[in-house]
């Protein structure tokens, strides 16, 4: 079988690999489609270097069908579409023991901490797959961990039906946020980025969306207009390493700025700098402030929207690339980040 190697830093081959044995109490799952996160291109740069090392294979988004189940293993049959959650805890931590297992102090994935599902095959305990009904487009199942992300912002925010919302950072998460968003309301929502491209995205799939440009215009003040002055139930930052820029605001701080009196802020971005946060913003408005990771179940949320056509992940997919090709992947979407959400691969 072929599979897509990181056989070194910046440099991903197309090569021939051992087919993995399908383990006892195990299945071994046939991947239809890849998806490169911004994780997968920090890892492609060196930047994860030590907690990975080359050669390697990537991918933690992606999903496929049972190839084969292994023995020990009930409940599954060959042909079953499968969209695995990459995540494993280990279940006796002190997060792990209190059941909040996103803050695991050893939390692992596929495709990062072991080899991943950028491959033709690759053998899975089931613990860790939901199974997607068969009409659900292949393309739409290796969407299902990156949607899952945006599900469990919007669980951990406690978004209701009838909260405004603003989306701060327009880019892969933030749209996954969006898409999760309008699982729960069809009211307002407030996207901010720095692209056009990237806004208009939003635009394209959903009504009801206030794009706003934070090169071009000041996102807090132009909330408060449309807002009569009261700002929205929610903020989401979804923008972490911020493009710093001449009058432009933090997104967390522009996040506590534009929320209600007891709106709720949760933040996402995994930058490395401290965020100028004045509490006084905050406590004058006695919000809540919460951070979210990864997902913590929400597969099963998403894969029943996707059936229950509550999502539009076709909105997230900008190219379809063959898994032979994931090399130049990496390169698009390096050198043309604007123009490019989500590429998929396809290693059939
Ligand atoms: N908490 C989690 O579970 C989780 C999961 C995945 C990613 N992340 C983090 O979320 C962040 C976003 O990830 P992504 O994959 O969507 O990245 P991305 O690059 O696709 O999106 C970020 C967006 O922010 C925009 N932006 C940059 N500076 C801005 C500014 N000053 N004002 C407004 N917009 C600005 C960019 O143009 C871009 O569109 C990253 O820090 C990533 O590490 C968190
Ligand atoms: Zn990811
Ligand atoms: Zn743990």
């Amino acid at each position: 079988m072929k599979a897509a190697v990181l056989t070194e830093y910046n440099k991903v081959e197309w090569l021939d690999v051992e087919k993995p044995k399908c383990k006892p109490g195990e299945v071994l799952v046939k991947v239809n489609y890849g998806c490169i996160c911004g994780s997968d291109q920090h890892i492609h740069k060196g930047e994860f270097h030590p907690r990975t090392s080359t050669p390697m294979i990537m991918g933690h988004e992606f999903g496929g069908v049972v190839a084969e189940v292994g023995e020990g293993v009930s409940g599954w049959d060959i042909g079953d579409k499968v969209a695995p959650d990459p995540i494993y805890w280990c279940g006796h931590c002190p997060a792990c023991l209190k059941g909040h297992y996103p803050a695991c102090t050893s939390l692992k994935l596929i495709g990062i901490d072991s080899n991943g599902g950028f491959t033709q095959y690759i053998s899975l305990p089931p613990s860790m797959l939901y199974k997607v009904p068969a009409h659900i487009p292949d393309e739409h199942v290796a969407l299902a961990e990156v949607l899952s992300i945006g599900c469990h912002a919007k669980n951990r925010a406690g978004l209701k039906k009838d909260d405004t919302v603003v989306i701060w950072g327009s880019g892969k998460v933030g749209l996954c946020i969006l898409e999760a968003v309008r699982t729960v309301t069809d009211n307002t929502v407030f996207m901010i980025d720095i692209l056009e491209p990237r806004l208009a995205v939003g635009l394209k799939y959903y009504d009801n969306i206030v794009a706003i440009n934070a090169l071009k215009e000041n996102p807090v003040e132009r909330i408060k207009k449309e807002t009569e002055g009261k700002g929205v139930d929610v903020a989401f930052e979804a923008v972490g390493h911020a493009h710093e820029f001449e009058g432009g605001i933090n997104p967390v701080r522009g996040c506590i700025q534009s929320i209600v009196g007891g709106g709720t802020v949760c933040v996402l971005g995994l930058g490395n700098d401290p965020a100028p946060i004045v509490f006084k913003e905050l406590i004058w408005k006695e919000a809540r402030i919460v951070t979210s990771r990864v997902s913590h179940g929400e597969f099963a949320e998403v894969i029943d929207h996707l059936k229950n056509g509550r999502l539009k992940p076709d909105a997230l997919i900008s190219r379809k690339m063959h898994g032979s090709q994931t090399q130049q992947a990496f390169e698009i979407l390096e050198n043309d980040p604007e123009n490019n959400i989500k590429i998929l691969l396809d290693f059939r």
